[in-house]
């Protein structure tokens, strides 16, 4: 079954609760994107909007860590309760060891990629993971054009995922819309992070109805 991940980065940050609340029916998990203004041009949330986050909901979150030294926030974020902690495998010389950590506090551990980074740079990591998230834009901005040879990547991950007998998940984030959400899903996603496509979208209920099934 699809699901779908609501990006908080397109919702009307001066109403998130009632955004939150408004948008919970139709999805599955609330997706924070967490910048740094150093790994990418663009400053986001910390913990406090995760806690403020946790007080609107009780669907579980995924953390996409956009910062140079995941190393420092793991353990926070852990601590703070979040469900999934999804790290970007061009900013630590250490995964192993931080995807293991993740592991051993029972919360799913997802690695990603940006658009320019080859798939086989997570051969290493790839069966020790939960999932894996193919990002379909350059991270630091909602509302960015889907990159369309982001559905090799999609595709190949799928075959791997044949292939080898292996059961990880394959997100997709970046760019989803209406328009292009069943090639993405036809190439083989299991989550679809959406920010623009779930908070700016009138047809939402419609969209999560089908692609639900
Ligand atoms: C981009 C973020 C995405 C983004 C998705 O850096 O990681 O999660 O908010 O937003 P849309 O769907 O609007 O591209
Ligand atoms: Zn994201």
């Amino acid at each position: 079954m699809i699901k779908f991940s609501a990006s908080i980065l397109a919702a009307d940050l001066s109403n998130l609760k009632s955004e939150i609340q408004r948008v919970e029916p139709f999805i599955d998990e609330i997706h924070l994107d967490i910048m740094d203004g150093h790994f990418v041009p663009n400053l986001t949330f910390a913990y406090p909007i995760l806690d403020a986050v946790k007080k609107c909901t009780n669907l579980p979150i995924d953390a996409h860590l956009m910062v140079t030294n995941p190393e420092f926030h793991v353990e926070k974020l852990i601590k703070l309760g979040v469900d999934k902690i999804t790290i970007h495998i061009e900013t630590s010389n250490h995964i192993h060891k931080l995807i293991t950590q993740i592991k051993n506090a029972d919360i799913q551990a997802f690695i990603t990629l940006n658009p320019g980074t080859p798939l086989n740079t997570l051969e290493e990591i790839i069966s020790d993971v939960d999932g894996v998230l193919i990002m379909s834009v350059n991270p630091g901005f909602s509302g960015q054009k889907f990159i369309a040879k982001s559905l090799e990547k999609i595709k190949k991950l799928k075959e791997w995922k044949m292939k080898y007998g292996m059961d990880y998940l394959i997100s997709v984030d970046g760019g989803i819309n209406s328009e292009n959400i069943q090639t993405v899903v036809n190439a083989g996603a299991d989550i679809l992070i959406m920010g623009y496509g779930i908070f700016k979208n009138e047809q939402l209920e419609d969209l999560s109805k089908a692609y639900r099934k």
